[in-house]
């Protein structure tokens, strides 16, 4: 046994406005039939205006720290219930503004006093790399208590006459805790796998806004603001390093792909799902999938879809359960851990 960051808590947030495939057929040279078929969405949440990253985070991790406590307050983990988080780590790529980091904030009005708090940039990959971060200053030492979210909303940066990126895109956050604990307990992060490929970085990207542009006089071109996306490309790559990714983790931990009760990938399109349960020869019913009801909430994405699979009692203790993203960067990454008991009350949305 090793000291080891256990998961013990989780929340979500999704803003209270629906868009359908219906109402972006009211706007867009697209349908339902294409949407569904194409991607498996059938409807995403979006802000309201002036509504930000951070209000997200806030409620999701607000409703992670409920968890948390309630969880602590029926199993007697030898951790007082209301010992204080000492790290927050957002994964975002639509942080409230360029500068300074969305953390301090979300931890300062969660009331989390003079914490470390910082953003992790890695796009739908952020989640798992912030995860990572986060259980590595846990197992260091530097932190006891650590809470992580993943928050965006990607409706701020898309191109409203852009068809493609609309269907797929959602607005959400997901959130996590994780304390100090040991390798043997359920909840236990049990290992990684992280990697990088900027030979892609013009694949997912927003081209406007960074120093490349700015330091050049003058505005940006027309629609460089906006967020693109190369989905061929991006759909094949998305297939083969999650997978890739996956069974390394799985090697190294120990599983086979059929000990794998639960697969909780990025959610950017049932198709790649599917693809990638080819590769792993997984069945079906060890698939998570949510996005028909959010879209791709980028960071949100896979703490998103492990409390809806929780809500639903597809996902329960005990279960082995493997993480996967991938997003711009570009980037991918993998978790496994053994679900724990946790209290998670009802989601609000
Ligand atoms: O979150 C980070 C990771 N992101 C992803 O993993 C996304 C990966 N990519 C994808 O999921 C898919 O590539 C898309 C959903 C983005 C696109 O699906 P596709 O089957 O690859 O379509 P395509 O890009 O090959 O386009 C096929 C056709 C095109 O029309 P033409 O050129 O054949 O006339 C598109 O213009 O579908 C058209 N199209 C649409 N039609 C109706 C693209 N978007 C739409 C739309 N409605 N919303």
């Amino acid at each position: 046994m090793s000291r080891a960051a256990v998961l013990c808590g989780l929340g979500g947030s999704l803003p209270e406005r629906i868009v359908s495939n219906e109402e972006l057929a009211e706007q867009l040279d697209t349908s339902d039939r294409w949407i569904r078929t194409r991607t498996g969405i059938g409807q995403r949440h979006v802000v309201a205006p002036g509504q930000s990253t951070s209000d997200l985070a806030v409620a999701a991790g607000a409703q992670a720290l409920a968890s948390a406590r309630a969880t602590a307050g029926r199993a007697d983990h030898g951790v007082d219930p209301v010992d204080p988080v000492d790290l927050v780590v957002l994964a975002t790529s639509t942080p409230d503004r360029p500068c300074p980091a969305t953390a301090p904030d979300v931890a300062h009005r969660l009331g989390l006093g003079h914490v470390p708090s910082f953003d992790v940039s890695a796009v739908c990959t952020g989640f798992v790399y912030a995860l990572a971060t986060a259980a590595s200053m846990i197992t260091a030492g530097i932190a006891g208590r650590a809470l992580v979210i993943g928050a965006d909303t990607f409706s701020t940066i898309l191109d409203p006459a852009d068809r493609t990126t609309r269907a797929i895109f959602g607005d959400g956050a997901g959130a996590v805790v994780l304390r100090a604990g040991d390798s043997g307990e359920p909840g236990a992060l049990l290992g990684f796998d992280l990697g990088s490929d900027g030979s892609g970085a013009d694949l997912i990207t927003v081209r406007a806004g960074g120093s490349r542009q700015r330091s050049v006089p003058g505005p940006a071109a027309e629609g460089e603001e906006f967020f693109t996306m190369d989905g061929r490309p991006v759909f094949t790559r998305a297939v083969l390093d999650m997978s890739r990714s996956s069974q390394s983790l799985l090697e190294r931990v120990g599983w086979s792909a059929a000990e794998v009760d639960k697969v909780v990938a990025h959610q950017a399109n049932i198709r790649i799902l599917n693809a990638v349960g080819e590769q792993l020869g997984l069945e079906e019913k060890q698939i998570v999938a949510n996005l028909d009801r959010v879209g791709n909430t980028v960071a949100a994405s896979i703490p998103l879809a492990l409390r809806d699979a929780v809500a639903g009692g597809e996902l329960q203790p005990g279960h082995r359960v493997l993480l996967t993203g991938f997003g711009g960067g570009l980037t991918w990454g993998s978790a496994a851990l053994v679900w724990p008991e946790l209290e998670t009350g009802r989601p609000h949305r």
